[in-house]
């Protein structure tokens, strides 16, 4: 391992914004912060998005610049990623942002139901392949779902045209689902984005836009009555 990488993780275990279980806190067993992210990490109730596969941040850290009255959690398993927008948050002052190390296919043992009210997936291994390991595959769905609040809306963007198709595809074929937006290109004619949030490049998507790849944006939203009937009641 070089040098640099090794560094980042004597660090990381002295950024109190950062959150690396081990495995066995987290195999099969709820993580001791479930449903208790907001208490005990930020120190409020305010919503909590969150961004699957954060790589360095850079979502996580421009929305929580944007929305100071909510907070951010990014969540990848790579700890040198994790390490820049964890030390960038730290040096920003930014106390509505934390990051997790872990692995996404462990998910529901890091949130309680509704704990969670967005979700950002941004540029993601495409896996056309696999289909089970894309991060908009069904089974991951349903364990998005299981903690999103009621009416809760993920947003994907990404250069890969398939898994862009793919994921409207899945949305459209269930019924706790739906489209809001599907822009197969950002940029279209040179423009800026209809939303500013878009405007934000990550390192993939600086990467992708060097060779020419459309940047595509997919938002949908889920329907959540059990959690919905739940939190009423
Ligand atoms: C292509 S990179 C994109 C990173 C960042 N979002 C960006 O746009 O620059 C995909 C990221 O997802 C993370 N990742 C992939 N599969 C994962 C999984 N199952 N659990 C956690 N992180 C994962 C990788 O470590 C990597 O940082």
């Amino acid at each position: 391992m070089g040098k640099d990488k090794l560094r980042r993780f004597e660090e990381n275990k002295n950024f109190h914004n950062l959150y690396q279980p081990s495995f066995d806190e987290i195999f099969h067993r709820d993580y001791e912060l479930k449903g208790r992210w907001g208490e005990h990490v930020f120190g409020n109730n305010h919503p909590i998005v969150l961004e699957l596969g954060c790589g360095k941040g850079e979502y996580t850290l421009a929305l929580a610049a944007l929305h100071e009255d909510m907070n951010f959690l990014g969540m990848d398993i790579k700890g040198a990623r994790l390490w820049r927008g964890a030390r960038t948050a730290l040096e920003e002052h930014r106390s509505n942002v934390a990051f997790v190390r872990g692995r996404i296919e462990f998910i529901e043992s890091f949130f309680g139901p509704g704990e969670v009210s967005e979700i950002w997936i941004t540029f993601p291994d495409p896996q056309p392949k696999r289909e089970n390991k894309r991060l908009t595959a069904p089974p991951f769905l349903n364990k998005y779902k299981a903690f999103l609040k009621p009416e809760a809306v993920i947003h994907l963007k990404t250069d890969s045209r398939e898994l862009f198709d793919y994921t409207k595809e899945v949305v459209q074929q269930r019924e706790d689902m739906r489209i809001l937006e599907a822009i197969p290109d950002i940029y279209r004619s040179g423009e800026v984005p209809a939303h500013e949030i878009l405007s934000v490049r990550t390192y993939y998507e600086s990467h992708f836009l060097a060779q020419g790849k459309a940047i595509t944006y997919l938002k949908f939203a889920v329907d959540n009555p059990a959690i919905q009937t739940e939190a009423a009641g």
